[in-house]
């Protein structure tokens, strides 16, 4: 129906006659000459409807917003005064001879250039409109391209691509299952796979040496601003492999994907333990594009009269650790007030801080709410975290686990709200993971997931299982995880040693993936992957702030769709043939 899509006009075309099919963008009258601006995917181009082509005028009077035309005509210069140089078709229009309206539209909910004014929930609503805005298109075009590059390159390097089941068992990945009820066997359910780590892993048994795949992947977990309950994972797996394989071939699809797709030169990779990363940054997805680290102040602190600092620094599992920030002694008593709200969030029960006026003064020189508990130990403190004139430095005290939570949540806010970044891309890798973390209770989980090859052996691994690593990589850019993965366990006895020190027994282990344990028994090579998360990859790439707005139909905040109203209910007719009853319609129907 279309010679060109409107975005392709240019000085080129003039006088050429042109066929654009598309949305009324906007449409303005200008005594007595129609201006249309035509929109399709590929950009907006002008359209002049002169009263002259009586036929065409008429139509083009009454298109409204939204309408969808086909237009014939002359492509022209504007004339000198009125080329817009921000357009990309800013230099020429289109002389209509006809025009044809191929369907009217009702008066969109909220006007393209105006989303801003309506809430996520109106545009989430009307998503398929929302989605004609022109940056949304950006944001899935660029999406495409990112994963047309990666096929491409991971074809290229001689991996096949395999679909793996959707319903399925359940696939520990830490998160709840999202459950499917079979009719075919009552009481029976199907959960959709939380990744494909278990099929990838009998893949490899299989003999394919090298599988991925772009997989949808299920989580029934609290959400948040990079996590969505239905999201896409490229999933990697390669057999025969050690952790710089796979971590040099993620590597290089990263890079290459910048270079093409944003024409941007990442920097080195460096590598750094988990425990470093926690050290010093209080996180194990430390964002180092902020030069701001933790400091460990134990030491002193254990000699100062607050009980609230010494306890924690010589408590086993207590921490206490300061963050300087430069010239920060400006900041008001509202600001820090705030930034105490802040790590609340995280538990913290307090945020103590010093301001360093002037160190020539000695104490008198400083402010602090908690100075005179250590006098004793003050210029050494100073000291070691390097605080000049004009610093503040903040402290956090409790059970280690808050205060790296606390101090790193506080550092990366403390980076955006004072723009601390030194560069735009700084990814890196964590490796070194803890095999497993206890909870409250002393109970251990798997860090990564029970697969997980752990860098000892079976008997070292069971005598002190809480020390242990394990052979984990995480892919990290700017404070987020983009991608982990491990060297597996392809040795029956290492994989029972693990699920026995998970607690889980031999029945449940075979209950749950006897399939597994099996299929290790019949040749397994070594063999080890990882996952990046696509979501999050365009997220970053495009500068997105959620991965919403770079999923054509996610879902909200509390796991629904204001469009489809998934989910929703269904008839007693279907839940009768599922074996089903629900446990509030039978109450309210006296049953139960
Ligand atoms: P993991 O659980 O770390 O590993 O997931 C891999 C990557 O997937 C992304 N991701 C998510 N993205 C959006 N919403 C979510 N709810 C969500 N959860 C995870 C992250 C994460 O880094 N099977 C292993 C991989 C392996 O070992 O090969 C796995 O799934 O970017
Ligand atoms: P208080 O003695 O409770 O008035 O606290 C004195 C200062 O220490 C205040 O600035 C508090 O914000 C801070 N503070 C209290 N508890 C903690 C903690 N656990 N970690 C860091 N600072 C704290």
């Amino acid at each position: 129906m279309r010679s060109h899509y409107c975005g392709q006009l240019d000085e080129t075309l003039v006088d050429q006659t042109v066929t654009l099919c598309g949305w009324v963008h906007r449409r303005r009258d200008h005594g007595g000459v129609i201006f249309l601006d035509m929109r399709d995917r590929d950009g907006i181009a002008q359209v002049v409807v002169d009263p002259d082509t009586a036929d065409a005028f008429a139509t083009a009077d009454r298109a409204r917003s939204e309408f969808v035309l086909r237009i014939s005509g002359r492509v022209r210069l504007r004339p000198e005064g009125t080329q817009n140089p921000k357009m990309p078709t800013g230099m020429v229009e289109v002389l209509a001879k006809e025009v044809e309206v191929l369907n009217t539209a009702a008066t969109p909910p909220f006007q393209l250039d105006e989303h801003g004014k309506v809430g996520e929930d109106v545009r989430l609503k009307y998503r398929y409109i929302d989605l004609r805005r022109p940056e949304m298109i950006e944001k899935l075009r660029l999406r495409s391209r990112i994963s047309h590059h990666v096929r491409a390159f991971l074809e290229g390097q001689g991996f096949l691509d395999i679909e793996t089941p959707i319903l399925t068992r359940a696939t520990p990945e830490g998160a709840r299952d999202y459950l499917v009820p079979s009719r075919t066997h009552p009481g029976s359910f199907f959960a959709l796979p939380q990744s494909p780590q278990l099929f990838k892993q009998l893949l490899m048994v299989s003999g394919f040496d090298r599988y991925y795949q772009i997989a949808k992947c299920f989580r029934d977990e609290d959400l948040r601003a990079d996590r969505q309950p239905e999201f896409t994972q490229i999933d990697i797996e390669a057999s025969f492999v050690e952790e710089e394989d796979i971590m040099g071939i993620a590597e290089s699809m990263i890079r290459g994907l910048f270079q093409d797709v944003l024409n941007v030169e990442l920097p080195a990779f460096p590598r750094m333990t988990w425990a470093e990363a926690m050290h010093r940054y209080g996180s194990d997805k430390p964002d180092l594009r902020i030069p701001l680290t933790l400091v460990d102040v134990d030491d002193l602190m254990q000699q100062v009269d607050f009980k609230v600092f010494s306890g924690p620094a010589s408590a086993a599992d207590g921490r206490v650790a300061a963050l300087k920030v430069a010239g920060g002694a400006s900041m008001s008593r509202k600001v820090i007030d705030d930034y105490t709200k802040f790590v609340g969030i995280y538990g913290a029960k307090g945020l103590a801080w010093i301001k360093v006026n002037e160190r020539a003064k000695g104490l008198e020189g400083l402010q602090s709410p908690i100075v005179k508990f250590m006098e004793n130990v003050v210029e050494e403190l100073l000291d070691r975290v390097g605080a000049q004139d004009g610093d503040i430095v903040f402290f956090g005290a409790d059970k280690a686990s808050v205060v790296n939570e606390a101090l790193g949540a506080l550092r990366v806010k403390l980076g955006e709200d004072l723009n601390l970044y030194t560069s735009d891309w700084a990814p890196l890798w964590v490796v070194d993971f803890p095999m497993f973390e206890a909870d409250d209770k002393g109970a251990l989980s798997p860090l990564h997931h029970p697969f997980t090859s752990p860098s000892c052996s079976p008997e070292e691994l069971k005598a002190d299982p809480a020390a242990a690593l394990s052979r984990a990589y995480d892919m990290v850019l700017n404070g987020t995880e983009l991608g982990g993965g491990s060297i597996r366990i392809h040795d029956q006895q290492m994989q029972s040693t693990v699920l026995e020190i998970l607690g889980i027994g031999e029945e449940e282990a075979r209950e749950k993936f006897g399939f597994l344990l099996d299929a290790l028994h019949y040749g397994a090579p070594p063999h080890g992957g990882l996952a990046f998360g696509l979501d999050r990859l365009v997220m970053l790439m495009s500068g997105a702030r959620t991965i919403r707005e770079v999923i054509a139909f996610p879902k909200t905040q509390s796991a629904s769709c204001p469009m489809t109203e998934a989910p929703g209910e269904v008839s007693l007719e279907q839940l009768r043939e599922l074996n089903i009853r629900l446990r509030q319609k039978a109450k309210a129907e006296g049953q139960e």
